[in-house]
């Protein structure tokens, strides 16, 4: 199936993890991806295995927290494929602590590297996605952005704040045929952000524990609706978060 026939997506944050995962699933749907990162070394790997496997694929490095580099990197893909379909806002970097321990430095970084680059990464695809009357839009949330959970202060509230974006965005621009959702992962051990804890045992018994489906989430379980939410499928969906956590949020 081509579910992203003749479709230039990109996915930032690509080199690793649940973009990756997205990159290599939507490149095999037929789409042309732009793997945008920072990590240049990690970045290349993915566009050439997409390459190498017969898709379509360019990698990109942007640092998504500098406005100059996401305008840049939103030109590029409109000059070299004459459009953008997707935006998928995926990138992010996280420093956590309980809020009186956390310093204020951490707190603005948390801000910087996990909203206020989403919020770039949408005006610029908006801008183009406007010219042609259609696009969509995924942003990355997480399930801090919708419960509690020990020690997730700063991510609690800019995934929370990448939600309300996601819901604005749909109600400005629905008329103007674009479509922006977002997405909340539960835990998804592995990846380069959670590296740290994906060895510490009690930490994953925890997270399995509050959710009934008892396994931890992967990278592949993301890509999967990221790739519904992208596609013509959804095409009556706007302004909705899709909690893939195993039912985490339905505890
Ligand atoms: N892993 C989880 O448990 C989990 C849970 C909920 C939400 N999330 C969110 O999922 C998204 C993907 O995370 P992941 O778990 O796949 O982690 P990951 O660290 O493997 O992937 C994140 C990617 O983003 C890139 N990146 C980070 N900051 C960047 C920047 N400023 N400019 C360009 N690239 C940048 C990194 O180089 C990396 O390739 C993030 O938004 C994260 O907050 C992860």
């Amino acid at each position: 199936m081509n579910r992203l026939a003749d479709k230039v997506a990109v996915i930032t944050g690509s080199a690793s993890g649940q973009g990756r995962a997205a990159a290599l699933r939507f490149a095999r749907e037929g789409a042309n991806v732009i793997v945008a990162d920072f990590d240049e070394e990690g970045g290349r790997l993915v566009a050439q295995e997409i390459v190498d496997d017969g898709g379509n694929a360019s990698f990109r490095r942007v640092d998504v927290t500098s406005e100059g580099d996401v305008a840049e990197l939103i030109q590029y893909t409109v000059d070299a494929h004459a459009q953008i379909d997707i935006m998928y806002n995926n990138a992010g970097l996280v420093r956590m602590a309980p809020i009186a321990d956390l310093p204020t430095a951490d707190w603005d970084f948390t801000v910087l590297f996990e909203l206020t680059q989403v919020y770039y990464g949408c005006k610029y695809a908006l801008r183009e996605m406007k010219r042609r009357g259609s696009g969509v839009i995924v942003n990355t949330a997480s399930t801090s952005g919708l419960v509690g959970i020990p020690t997730h202060g700063p991510h609690a509230a800019t995934k929370a704040g990448v939600i309300g974006l996601t819901r604005s965005i749909a109600v400005d621009y629905g008329a103007d045929g674009i479509r922006c959702n977002a997405i909340a992962p539960g835990f998804v051990p592995f990846t380069k952000q959670t590296a740290y804890l994906s060895n510490d045992s009690s930490f994953i018994d925890m997270m399995v524990a509050v959710q009934p489906l008892k396994r931890p989430g992967t990278p592949d379980d993301v890509a999967s609706a990221a790739l519904f939410l992208a596609s013509d499928e959804a095409s009556w969906i706007t302004g909705q978060v899709l909690a893939v956590d195993g039912g985490h949020t339905a505890m």
